[in-house]
């Protein structure tokens, strides 16, 4: 079975190629020459991740998936929740985002937070919704220089290394993505 995994982001791909089996064959974007940038526009992590899957199987007329995933801080009200990749400001890096989530946590006890994946996945025009979360804590500085993103400052519930200071298996046996991804592998399968 072949989809195409509707990301521009190296690491997803990568985390995501580690994480099904063999019998599924998954394609970048590049492979099918989408060069483009994925419109994502919708106010929610769902209305993102059907968004982006319905642009690719609409344009390029492949089965695919896409995942929008955000990071939820408990003591910000949820922030930044949807807008975690714009979060301070366009074009902004993952260090100025991290940043601003340190600052607004200063002074602040309470930690704790989640990363929330929402997968789309389009099957001939057929559209089903999976999703994967992982609880865990913001620490105090940034740590460790593996993953992406937010990984530096999220520390896992049960664990006390940070997402950034685990491989990618290690990662890939607890994160919000692969639980996400392991019920569209089941649902592929079933
Ligand atoms: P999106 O799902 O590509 O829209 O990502 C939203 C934001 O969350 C971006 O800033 C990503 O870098 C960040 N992000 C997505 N997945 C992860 C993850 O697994 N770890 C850390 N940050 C992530």
């Amino acid at each position: 079975m072949k989809l195409v995994f509707a990301t521009n982001n190296p690491n997803k791909l990568s985390e995501i190629q580690s994480l099904v089996p063999d019998g599924i064959e998954i394609l970048s974007l590049k492979e099918i020459n989408c060069n483009e940038e994925l419109p994502e526009t919708n106010p929610t992590l769902k209305g993102n991740a059907l968004q982006k899957a319905k642009y690719v199987f609409d344009n390029y007329g492949f089965n695919c998936f896409a995942d929008d995933t955000g990071l939820e801080v408990d003591a910000i009200n949820g922030e930044p929740g949807v807008y975690s990749a714009r979060y301070a400001g366009e074009d902004c890096k993952a260090e100025d985002n991290m940043k601003k989530v340190l600052q607004k946590l200063k002074g602040k006890t309470n930690r704790t937070s989640k990363f929330r994946t929402v997968i789309a996945l389009i099957i001939d025009g057929k559209e089903t919704l999976f999703e994967g979360e992982c609880k865990g804590s913001i620490t105090r500085n940034k740590s460790g220089v593996e993953g992406f993103g937010y990984d530096p400052i999220f520390t896992p519930n049960g664990c006390n290394l940070t997402f950034a200071e685990m491989n990618k298996d290690e990662k890939g046996a607890i994160s919000h993505r692969s639980k996400a991804v392991k019920e569209l592998v089941a649902f592929l399968y079933r």
